[in-house]
């Protein structure tokens, strides 16, 4: 989809709330055009006046059509090479409401045609009305015809007018439902919310935030400590506020507390200036138990161990991770130094 991608056609896309107010606001103003037509005073002007302004809206709004489909094409609410969003289920409202918009564009632009067709009638009728003069004779046609013919001939007739009044309404709904797309009301903006939500509880995705952040951590050592369990590093081990208690005394930690251990690769028996790999473990609000492991610059021999990674991120329920769970569970979902893991588990963890 080269074309989707062109400046042009980005342009023609997000400007289609701009681009929509023209059709629409012809259109609010046609009725009153057709309604001065009805008075015999330059009624034919007025006539040629509402024909332009119908033919125009209509015609301008196939390209608001246009934008609004590369729009939502773009935004991934329409699938590519659909004309209307895929509904799967209840809650999706953008794309409920999307559907709506569309078809009462449509229905608008269907309404709009049959009114325009109805105007270009009552020209061409004026024209033949013209084009043919009286019979000397016979009495002019208008007088023998009944009141409401003659009313409903005048102008652009009353069958054009009410199809216009149809046109806004149409017109109208589909823009309040576009306005509402765009600005939010209060279920468009509540399920927004819920899946700012969502993603807000994942920013971890790509990277452990928290891990990284562990010097805002409390320490529970002064300097690194051997840690066998952990590929034979240096470690340093940091627990939340909230879990740092129940860490000193080798309690289960409380709900969202966790520990991260930083550390430093060995050099020569002492911790190094390489930099290894983030550990951490956490206590979900639910109670279970989450492990990471992050290791930003895997050095180049050693990236065997990690499939060839040059950088990991693991997180549960990564099953990469059951090396971890094996040992911690093993030894009592080992809490601090004091308990659990037990220090005989110290076979060497590769990575
Ligand atoms: C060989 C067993 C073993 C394996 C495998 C292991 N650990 Fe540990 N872990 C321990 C032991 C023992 C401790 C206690 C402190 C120490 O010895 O470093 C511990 C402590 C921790 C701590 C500090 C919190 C606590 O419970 O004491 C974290 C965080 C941690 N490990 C994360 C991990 C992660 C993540 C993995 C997997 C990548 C992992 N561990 C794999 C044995 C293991």
């Amino acid at each position: 989809m080269i074309a989707l991608a062109s400046p042009f056609m980005e342009f023609v896309a997000r400007e289609h709330p701009a681009l929509v107010h023209l059709p629409l606001g012809l259109v609010v103003a046609l009725p009153i055009a057709m309604l001065v037509s009805f008075r015999s005073r330059h009624a034919h002007a007025w006539k040629l006046t509402a024909t332009f302004m119908a033919g125009l809206a209509w015609a301008s709004s196939a390209v608001a059509l246009f934008s609004g489909l590369l729009w939502g094409r773009q935004i991934n609410l329409i699938p590519p090479g659909n004309f209307l969003p895929v509904v799967a289920s209840e809650k999706q409202v953008l794309q409920r409401m999307l559907q709506l918009h569309e078809l009462t564009a449509l229905a608008g632009v269907l309404v709009g045609g049959v009114c325009l067709a109805f105007l270009v009638r009552s020209l061409r009728m004026e024209s033949e009305r013209i084009d043919t003069p009286t019979q000397p004779g016979t009495e002019p046609g208008p007088r023998r015809r009944s009141a409401l013919r003659r009313i409903s001939d005048r102008g652009v007739g009353v069958p054009a007018m009410m199809l216009s009044l149809l046109w806004i309404g149409a017109w109208g709904f589909c823009g309040k439902l576009g306005g509402i797309m765009v600005f939010g009301n209060e279920e468009t903006n509540k399920a927004a919310a819920e899946q700012e939500a969502k993603r807000k509880n994942d920013v971890e995705a790509e990277l452990p935030i928290r891990a990284l952040d562990y010097g805002s951590l409390e320490p529970v050592e002064p300097g690194p400590i051997r840690s066998a369990a952990h590929g034979n590093r240096w470690r340093r081990t940091w627990v939340t506020a909230s879990g740092i208690d129940a860490y000193k005394s080798g309690k289960p930690l409380p709900a969202g507390a966790y520990v991260v251990l930083s550390t430093f690769e060995d050099e020569k028996g002492r911790p190094g200036h390489e930099l290894g790999p983030l550990y951490m473990k956490e206590t979900r609000s639910d109670g279970s138990t989450a492990f990471a492991f992050y290791w930003p610059r895997v050095p180049e021999g050693r990236r065997t161990e990690v499939g060839g990674e040059e950088t990991v991120y693991w997180r549960s329920p990564d099953p990469k991770l059951v090396v971890c769970t094996g040992c911690h569970e093993k030894n009592g979902a080992g809490q601090g130094p004091a308990g659990g893991v037990g220090a005989k588990q110290v076979a060497a963890l590769k990575h």
